[in-house]
């Protein structure tokens, strides 16, 4: 009988655009602190995207490094998923962008829009195609350029985001290493409350959307934040009890970056030191699809995650969505 394959994380890599937007200067364009940013969401600053730059730029540099890391040319990969809600463009896909840029012609491609729990919904896409042995290497991307949607006048919203990219390559790993189980949900019910109005087909662009600010982020915060606390409970717990492991087990948690306090509910539910939950939102903000991606990569390349760790992942999102995964770690 044949054994079953393994899929689990080759490579990753992130890039973050260079310029850095301070809660200060946010002070200086509406009426907030860097107090209440502070205390309120844990944020300190945020990257911000050049004006001639697309998520897709950012999308195709965190992927050359997960390529690099996982030792592979862009000619190996079979797939492609980049998770935006921040596309270069309704179509083409931002992942048909990012393969024709690395030069990835062998890949097929495409984009999820599942808001911040993208990165995991993808990881956990490109899982079943590895396991099935239908494909051998397929890159997931989370990429957003968020500051091209929000409303800078709006402070409710304007601090909380930020640019960014991440990506991981999802391939063939030893056996009883890899990623061993993901929960996927989601709660359209709840779409309203996070949400960008116009420029799809229920309200096409024009002059009327642009000058009421409907092709922006539209956001009941405290609706989000009820959500956030209540499912990154349960989808953390659910996702353990399916691959028949508990709290203690965990050595490394990789949360969504939205808020920290969103962050401590769930450190403190699964009974986690400070040192086993990796935070980045301080510098980065909420990065969207990427922020988990990102904060991956960053926990990696800093050492502290190492061969047979295992890293839940858990993120909410646009849609309603959320998801998690536990990963065994085989580097
Ligand atoms: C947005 C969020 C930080 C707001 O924190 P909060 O404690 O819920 O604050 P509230 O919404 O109750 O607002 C409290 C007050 O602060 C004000 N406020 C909002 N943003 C502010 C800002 N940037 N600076 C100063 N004051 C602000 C509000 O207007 C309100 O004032 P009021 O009491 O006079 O009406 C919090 O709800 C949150 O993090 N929600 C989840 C958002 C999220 O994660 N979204 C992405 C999901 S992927």
């Amino acid at each position: 009988m044949c054994e079953k394959i393994a899929a689990g994380i080759l490579g990753t890599g992130s890039y973050l655009p260079e310029k850095i937007l301070t809660n200060f200067d946010l002070e200086k364009m509406v009426d907030t602190s860097d107090e209440w940013i502070t205390t309120r969401t844990g944020i300190k600053e945020r990257r911000i995207v050049d004006p001639s730059q697309a998520t897709s730029d950012l999308a195709t540099e965190a992927s050359k490094r997960a390529l690099e890391d996982a030792n592979l040319k862009p000619e190996d990969l079979d797939m492609i998923i980049v998770a935006t809600v921040t596309p270069d463009m309704n179509f083409p896909s931002t992942a048909c962008i990012v393969q024709a840029n690395l030069g990835a012609l062998n890949a097929a491609a495409f984009d999820i829009s599942v808001g911040c729990s993208g990165f995991i919904y993808g990881l956990a896409i490109a899982q079943q195609f590895v396991e099935t042995g239908m494909y051998r290497n397929v890159l997931v991307i989370g990429a957003e350029t968020l500051s091209k949607i929000i409303n800078w006048k709006d402070r409710n919203t304007c601090v909380l985001f930020g640019d960014g990219a991440g990506a991981a390559v999802v391939g063939r790993v030893e056996s009883g290493y890899g990623i061993l189980g993901s929960y996927l949900g989601a709660d359209g019910t709840g779409g309203k409350y996070l949400y960008m109005p116009a420029g799809g087909s229920r309200m096409p662009a024009s002059h009327e959307t642009v000058e009421k600010n409907l092709h922006t982020i539209f956001m009941e915060g405290q609706e989000v934040f009820k959500f956030a606390v209540k499912v990154m409970d349960s989808a953390t717990i659910e996702v353990l009890e399916r691959c028949g492991l508990t709290p203690e087990d965990i050595d490394m948690l990789i949360p969504h970056q939205a808020n920290t306090r969103i962050i401590e509910a769930a450190r403190k539910r699964l009974k986690l030191t400070n040192d086993k939950v990796y935070i980045n939102l301080d510098k980065y903000g909420n990065t969207s699809a990427a922020s988990v991606a990102i904060a991956l990569d960053e926990a990696y390349r800093k050492g502290l995650i190492k061969k047979g760790d295992i890293i839940l992942t858990v993120a909410f999102g646009a849609g309603l969505t959320w998801a998690s995964s536990v990963i065994k770690w085989s580097k």
